[in-house]
């Protein structure tokens, strides 16, 4: 069996290094089957920080295929990737396409697969924000329409897919794949040395992130924003890795002044309880300051997920999650982005007022061992294009 596995955006990293992991493993015992496998990264992040880094981080294997497919509008940017991965496709002839979360390579790699009749499975399948202004929920909801394996996280992604019509017999319930990379890594995480670098406190600093295009391309919500980070680091130093699209438009607005804007890893202490800007930091030393973190302030959606592993205060800055066990049962509560509410929640950390979370069903560091045993013992990549099954219906 020769299962591809597509990655292209820095989200997708730490969910595709388990499956290789596992499927490693697996290839390594005596009297099995070996499953093959094949990376293809479409290269829709290409900066070292955001796409190179986190195959040294997390231990993967340089791709097998780099596709470049870089930046550009959502339609240009799928359909690049469409059209150099139908030729990879063409040219390699997998039995199974596995793509994992929401960016628009997932979204490429389904699409292309599925229209060959190549089986697909979706790591992450089922999260809905029931926001269709977000191009996440637009891959999201596309990528599962087509996909014959969708293995989903927690149950309401289950009941989401349900009540879209799915046919249960489709869908798995594997846990979380983020959290595999988490709990795996942890102890190197520990070993790093941002943290000192920065001359940073456990638990005596608000970590940043901040990317979401909703947020960060609109002046408004940038400075709404801000005004709220600048009012909490009068008290708590914060410390901002910052995307490049966010970097972008902080220039662009003439924003840089509200910012200590800093080169690398060089001590912020001493710096005034600023707004910290540093580079996008790979994989384990962001897992540093995750974890020795007060709290957290993101718009991204992994990291609401990591932050209730790591039993961390996250505040999202967003309306709508599409990851609500993150709320019912983690850390995370969603504050939008009204200064005035994100600022009270904030203090509330600080005063000692942490809302207690616990860790979700099945995030347990083994999803990618329970997707890869799916895959090998259930073989509805075959079945499913039955004809006569076709015909019963
Ligand atoms: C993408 C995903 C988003 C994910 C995020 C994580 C989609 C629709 N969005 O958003 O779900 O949370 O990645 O980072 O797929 N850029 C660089 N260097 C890079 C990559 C991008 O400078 O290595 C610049 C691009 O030129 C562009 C901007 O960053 O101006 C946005 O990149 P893009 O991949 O289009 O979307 P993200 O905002 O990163």
């Amino acid at each position: 069996m020769k299962v591809l596995l597509i990655a292209g955006a820095r989200p997708n990293f730490m969910k595709i290094a388990p499956m290789v992991r596992a499927i490693n493993k697996h290839n390594s015992m005596s009297g099995t089957e070996p499953v093959d496998q094949l990376i293809v990264h479409t290269g829709q992040h290409y900066d070292y920080e955001m796409s190179r880094i986190f195959f040294q981080d997390l231990g993967l294997p340089e791709p097998d295929i780099h596709l470049a497919v870089g930046s550009g509008t959502h339609a240009e940017q799928t359909g690049r990737a469409m059209i150099e991965l139908e030729k990879v496709f063409f040219e390699t002839a997998p039995d199974l396409v596995l793509v994992a979360g929401d960016v628009n390579s997932t979204l490429a790699g389904a699409l292309a697969a599925v229209k060959l009749q190549i089986p697909v499975g979706h790591i992450e399948a089922g999260l809905r924000s029931f926001d269709r202004h977000m191009p996440e929920e637009i891959n999201r909801l596309l990528t599962d329409a087509v996909s014959d394996y969708l293995f989903t996280p927690s149950l309401d992604a289950d009941k989401n897919l349900i009540n879209e019509g799915i046919s249960s017999n489709k869908i798995f319930l594997v846990g979380n794949i983020m959290i595999d990379s988490l709990l795996f890594n942890i102890s190197k995480a520990d070993n790093r040395t941002a943290l000192s670098e920065l001359g940073l406190d456990k638990d005596g600093y608000g970590l940043l992130t901040l990317h979401r295009p909703e947020n960060v391309d609109s002046e408004k919500s940038m400075r709404e924003i801000i005004s709220a980070l600048s009012e909490i680091s009068r008290n708590t130093p914060i410390v901002f890795p910052c995307h490049p699209r966010t970097a972008k438009n902080i220039e662009r607005f003439e924003l840089n002044h509200r910012f200590s804007v800093r080169e690398g890893l060089t001590n912020i202490c001493g710096n005034g309880n600023r707004i910290n800007i540093i580079p996008p930091l790979g994989y384990l030393d962001f897992l540093q300051l995750m974890m020795n973190s007060r709290f957290i302030l993101t718009d991204s959606g992994g990291i609401q997920e990591e932050s209730t592993a790591l039993n961390i205060p996250c505040f999202t800055l967003r309306d709508s999650t599409e990851r609500p066990v993150t709320i019912t049962e983690g850390t995370n509560t969603l504050v939008g982005i009204d200064a005035g509410k994100i600022v009270t929640e904030v203090n509330k950390v600080m005063e000692g007022k942490v809302k207690n979370g616990k860790i979700p069903d099945l995030w347990d560091g083994r999803t990618a061992e329970r997707i890869l045993e799916i895959i090998i013992n259930q073989h509805i990549y075959t079945s499913i294009y039955n004809p006569e099954d076709v015909e019963q219906l």
